[in-house]
Parts: structure tokens; sequence; C-alpha cells
């Protein structure tokens, strides 16, 4: 059945490197993307490059700089303009960071989507697809994860997608109106192939894919490998990479469905290959892709990592009809075209993006 083209989708930290690579491919199916950010860990450069690489279509994306928690602020954009559904990325994301001040993930994460889910409720808008993470299977017994697996806050952060996870389901057994897909993600890398926008970490790059990009433009001198003494084929630890692109198409896919499904109801699912790879494959893989040498520095482990994740994808891609389609090589590769355009993102040595 073919889509009412335009649905309008509010997307909440639109901005971000997930939001902004699905905002573009919202507009480039036909959607209008109304953009909700407080630009904390993002530029409002990455919304511009959006609209240019979207053309035409640019006319039907708006930008609104505000924080999920302004109750008024929401309202407004509400009222304003008929939301179809939400797509709800805003979130802080730093597991570590989680750990030492709590509150601030509680207060930004949780507080946030209460706030966005009453203000959703009260103007009867209730679709919602939500950013959920592989974090809530802990370190599991088995892999590959399904979406059956006993979950498991390994962090505040972990916590609230838990806890948020926990309020939808609440939410549609109390008011089955609602049609709400959880979307738990594995490890998103890589770049739209333009290579105009990309992945632009504030400060120091907690994850391995950013940190191999700043080292290979020269901004870091050498990877630090956490761990090589795993059970793993070469002792490093083993994540599902899925390309950036084939994720934000994903959310295309669950909206689809949300659309097109009345029964819809709430339900979870995997975004990953289904496919493991070590930090010294992607390693390897990078340094093929750019010609760059990556310097190492091996450590030890670092806390609360777990061995080998990755996900089973068999639910999202019949439920879906959705799979991934690019390989480490084409993330790679797009990954390092973002990076050497963008050796400082979308800022410059002396913003506050380069630290
Ligand atoms: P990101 O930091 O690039 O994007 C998040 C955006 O939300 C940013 O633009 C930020 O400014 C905005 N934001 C944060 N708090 C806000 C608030 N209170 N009000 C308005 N805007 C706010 O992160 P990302 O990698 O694009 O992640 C998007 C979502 O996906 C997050 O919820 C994250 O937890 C989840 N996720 C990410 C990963 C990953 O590895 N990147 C993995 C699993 C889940
Ligand atoms: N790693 C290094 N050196 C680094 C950074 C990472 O060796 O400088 C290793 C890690 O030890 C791990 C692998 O690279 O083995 C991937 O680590 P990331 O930090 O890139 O990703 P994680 O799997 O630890 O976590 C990410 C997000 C979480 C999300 C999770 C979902 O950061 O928010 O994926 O699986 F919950």
């Amino acid at each position: 059945m073919p889509l009412d083209m335009a649905k309008s989708i509010l997307v909440t930290g639109g901005a971000g490197y997930i939001g902004s690579h699905t905002v573009l491919q919202l507009l480039l199916g036909g959607f209008r993307a109304i953009v909700v950010d407080n630009l904390d860990n993002s530029s409002e450069e990455a919304i511009r490059r959006v609209g240019e690489i979207a053309g035409e279509s640019r006319e039907n994306l708006t930008f609104y700089k505000v924080d999920l928690r302004d109750k008024g602020a929401l309202n407004k954009i509400f009222s304003s303009t008929k939301i179809d559904a939400v797509i709800h990325f805003a979130g802080l994301k730093a597991v570590g960071e989680s750990v030492q001040n709590p509150l601030l993930y509680y207060d930004n994460n949780f507080v946030s989507t209460l706030t966005l889910l009453e203000v959703m409720a009260s103007h009867g808008c209730k679709k919602l697809v939500f950013s959920s993470s592989a974090t809530v299977y802990g370190s599991p017994k088995v892999v590959p994860c399904t979406e059956e697996f006993p979950l498991v806050a390994m962090s505040p952060y972990g916590r609230t997608k838990l806890v948020i996870e926990e309020m939808c389901r609440d939410i549609y057994h109390a008011d089955s109106e609602w049609s709400i897909i959880l979307l738990r993600y594995f490890n998103p890398v890589g770049a739209h192939p333009s290579g105009h926008i990309g992945e632009d970490p504030r400060g120091y790059p907690n994850n391995l894919m950013p940190f191999v990009q700043q080292v290979a433009v020269g901004r870091r001198s050498a990877l630090t490998v956490f761990g090589n003494d795993y059970s793993t084929t070469d002792g490093t630890g083993v994540r599902d990479y899925i390309h950036v692109v084939d994720l934000a198409d994903g959310h295309i896919s669950a909206l689809r469905k949300i659309f097109e499904d009345a029964e819809t109801g709430c339900e979870v699912y995997n975004l990953g290959t289904g496919k493991g790879t070590s930090v010294l494959e992607m390693v390897a893989a990078f340094e093929k892709a750019s010609g760059k040498k990556i310097p190492l520095v091996i450590a030890g482990r670092r806390p609360g990592d777990s061995e080998i994740l990755y996900g089973s994808t068999i639910k999202a891609e019949k439920e879906l009809k959705w799979k991934a389609k690019y390989t480490i090589e084409d993330m790679c590769q797009d990954q390092w075209n973002w990076a050497s355009k963008n050796p400082y993102g979308y800022g410059s040595p002396g913003s506050t993006n380069y630290k």
C-alpha cells in the first residue's frame, strides 16, 4: 500500500549523528521532517547540509532549537503543525559519563522522554519510533541476541533505555491506540556516501570508529585497544557494526509499518547486520579504505565491556521488511570519505567541536 507522502514526522535529536542521516532519508522518501534538537551534542551545520543534499526536498525540513524538557515550547510546535509520528533520538549516550553523573542522564533522557510522551498524548499523536540500544542485552551468554533475551541495565544510560522501553509498553497497555516501535541499535558507523554528513563527537571520542578516524586525520596519535585477551579469534572485542544509512533506512521501514499496520502495538526490533567484527578487523578494514596506518596501543579491558555482542536480525527482516545492505568495507570507505573531507567534523581546529 503506498504511503501518503505528505506525512509530517517530528524528529527529536535530528541534528545528531543517526538523526541527521535519518532526516535525510525521510526527506528523500517524501516525508516532511520537523527537527527538534537543543544542539547539546550537535551542530546546526548538520541540518544545513542535510538540506543541501536533499535538494528540492529541503523545503520539507524545519528546525527548532528546543530542549525536549521545555514542555511549553514542545506544545507550541505540536499546536502549530499536525505531527503524524515522532522518531525520538534525542538523548545523551556516553556510558561512562552516565556512571559519573546519573542524575544528568535521568533528567536529560528520562524526563525529556516523559515530557515528549505527555505532549504527544495531549495532542493525540500516538505513533512513536524510539532509539533503544543493544546495551539492554548486557553481556549475553550466547549470541546472536534475539529480542526475547533477558534485559539488564549495565549503566545509568542503559537503565534509561530499559525504563523508557517499559514506559512505552505500559502506555500501549493502557491505550491500544498507540503504535510504538522500539529499535535496539547495535553499533552504527560510517557516514552518508556524499561525505557531507557524518559523526562529529564533541570532545574525546568514546567509540571505536570516531577515534580511529581522528587518528587517521592526525588529531590523535594512536588507538588504544581495550583488551586483546578475550575469547575471540584475535582476542579483541567483537561487535555488530552497521552502516548509519542502513540504520536510518530501518527507521523508514519502522514508520511504514506504523502507518500501514493498525495492529503494530508496541514492538521491539534489533537493527544490526547479524555479523560480528573484531576491533582489529575493523582497524584493518579502515586502514585498507584510507591507506592510513593506525598505530595501536594495547591496554587492559574497558570496565563494563562485553566480549562478543551481535544481534539476530530475523524479526526486523520478516516484520519490517528491512535488511542491512552495506558491508564493513563500505562503512570504512564512507567513514574515510567523510573524515578526509571534514577532518574537524562540522567545526574547525579552534571551535568547541575540537578538543
Ligand atoms: P547524538 O549525540 O549524535 O545525537 C543525539 C542528539 O540529541 C544530539 O543532536 C543532541 O544535541 C540531542 N539532544 C540531547 N538531549 C536533548 C534534549 N534534552 N533536547 C533536545 N535535544 C537533545 O547521538 P546518536 O549517536 O545520533 O544517537 C541517537 C540516539 O540513538 C540516542 O538516543 C542514543 O542513545 C541511541 N543509540 C546510539 C548508539 C550509538 O552508538 N551511536 C547506539 C545505540 C543507541
Ligand atoms: N574500543 C577500543 N578502543 C576505543 C574504543 C572502543 O578498543 O578507543 C573497543 C571496545 O572495547 C569494544 C569495541 O571497540 O570492544 C566497540 O566499542 P564502542 O565504544 O565503539 O561501542 P560499544 O559496543 O562499547 O557501545 C556502543 C555504544 C553504546 C551502545 C552499544 C550498543 O557506545 O551506547 O554500542 O551495542 F549501547
